[in-house]
Order: C-alpha cells, then sequence, then structure tokens
C-alpha cells in the first residue's frame, strides 16, 4: 500500500520479537521501545531536507550539510513517551509537543486531555510517535491538531499497527506516510493488536 513502510532491516525485527515476549519486564521493555524508536526514526527521514555548509576540519575544508527544517516530535500520551528519548539520541534538538489522547474503554474513540500547542507552528516537519496503532483513531486525531496548527508535513512512526488502523490513517491523511516495525494481523474485541504485545503504555510505565 502506499505510503505504508514497515520496516525491513533485521535489528528491527530481532528487538520486536524480544519486545513482544510476555516475560519481557518494564526495564527492557522501555529500552527497546527507545532502541527501536531510533532505528525507526533512522528510516522515516530519510528524505529530510538538507542545505549545504562548509567545515573546517583538521586538515582542511569539506563541504558538508545540515538540516534544514524544525523537527518537532509528538508523542501521543503515555505510550508514545518512551519513543523520545530513542529519536532525540538521533536530532537532539528536535522540540517535543506532547498530545494527551486516551481511548475510551467503551467506544474506542480518542479522548484529548492536553494540548499545550501555541497558537503558530513552530516546526515545518512532525513525526507523531505512537508505539501502537490500533483502530488508528489516536493518530487520525492528532494528525488532525497538526494540520489545524499549520504544520506542513507531517508523518507516523510507530511500532505496531493493525491494518485498520493504517485504513484509517490512509482513508483520512493518504498523503501522511506510517512508519512502523511491523504490521500484525487484526484487532481483537477488545481494540487490541493481535498478537500483538498487550498494552505497550502499562509494559512501560508498570502499570498493567
Ligand atoms: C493506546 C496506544 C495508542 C492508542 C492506539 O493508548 O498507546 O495511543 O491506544 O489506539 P487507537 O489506534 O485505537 O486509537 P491508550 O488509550 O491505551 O492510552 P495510554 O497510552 O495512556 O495507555
Amino acid at each position: 500500500m502506499k505510503n505504508v513502510f514497515p520496516s525491513p532491516h533485521p535489528l528491527v525485527a530481532h528487538k520486536l520479537s524480544i519486545l513482544r515476549r510476555a516475560d519481557t519486564d518494564p526495564r527492557k521493555f522501555r529500552e527497546l521501545v527507545r532502541e527501536i524508536a531510533a532505528l525507526m526514526t533512522y528510516e522515516a527521514t530519510a528524505d529530510l531536507a538538507t542545505k549545504p555548509n562548509t567545515v573546517q576540519t583538521p586538515l582542511g575544508i569539506a563541504s558538508g550539510v545540515e538540516l534544514q527544517e524544525n523537527i518537532g516530535l509528538v508523542p501521543i500520551l503515555r505510550a508514545g513517551l518512551g519513543m523520545v528519548e530513542g529519536v532525540w539520541e538521533l536530532m537532539p534538538s528536535a522540540e517535543v509537543w506532547h498530545i494527551g489522547l486516551y481511548r475510551d474503554e467503551e467506544t474506542l474513540k480518542p479522548v484529548e486531555y492536553y494540548n499545550k500547542l501555541p497558537i503558530l507552528p513552530t516546526v515545518s516537519v512532525c513525526l507523531i510517535l505512537d508505539p501502537m496503532l490500533a483502530t488508528g483513531g489516536s493518530a487520525v486525531a492528532t494528525i488532525d491538531i497538526l494540520k489545524r496548527w499549520g504544520v506542513a508535513k507531517i508523518k507516523f512512526v510507530g511500532i505496531l499497527a493493525a491494518p485498520q488502523g493504517i485504513m484509517n490513517i490512509h482513508d483520512h491523511h493518504p498523503e501522511v506516510p506510517i512508519h512502523l516495525a511491523v504490521i500484525d494481523e487484526t484487532l481483537n474485541d477488545n481494540g487490541f493488536i493481535m498478537p500483538g504485545l498487550g498494552d505497550a503504555g502499562d509494559r512501560q510505565f508498570g502499570t498493567g
């Protein structure tokens, strides 16, 4: 499908298999989320614009580049928080703008509870960070928020997705690229990705 990029990388697949295991403890789980987030970001940022510059090396002048765009990381609370550190290791100057959404357990619809975006956008590219793309309601709501804010370029960076969530983004925002570690089979009756890894928020924060 257009604009959907499951990772082809064996390191991602290896780490994901450990992440899924029911006996992976919260400390290891957080470490893996951080590492996978960095690897996913490497893939998701391959088309970032750069501008040329020159640098003085100890021996002479070399031509180089610097990133041209202001990048915003947008973790969806809570589970997206664990991805921020991994991405920051690659892009330490990226701004972080948190969006608080939880999924109503009955309706599975996202409920917004935190959004402190200023009136005018401060970044030109946003990477939405959320390990789980289930029904896609949270991702679509976040993309809506960022578009209203005026962000020109938006990408979704996740870990696990159900086909239903991908279709939901695709139906509402077909131009938004979706970068994932893997696409799973489906959702269960409670809206959990199957076979999935359980609840990514609870598993990171030890609240399950
Ligand atoms: C989970 C997950 C995503 C969302 C995905 O969050 O981390 O944000 O659900 O579901 P969707 O694609 O159907 O919208 P949850 O609501 O459990 O909140 P939490 O991260 O605070 O635990």
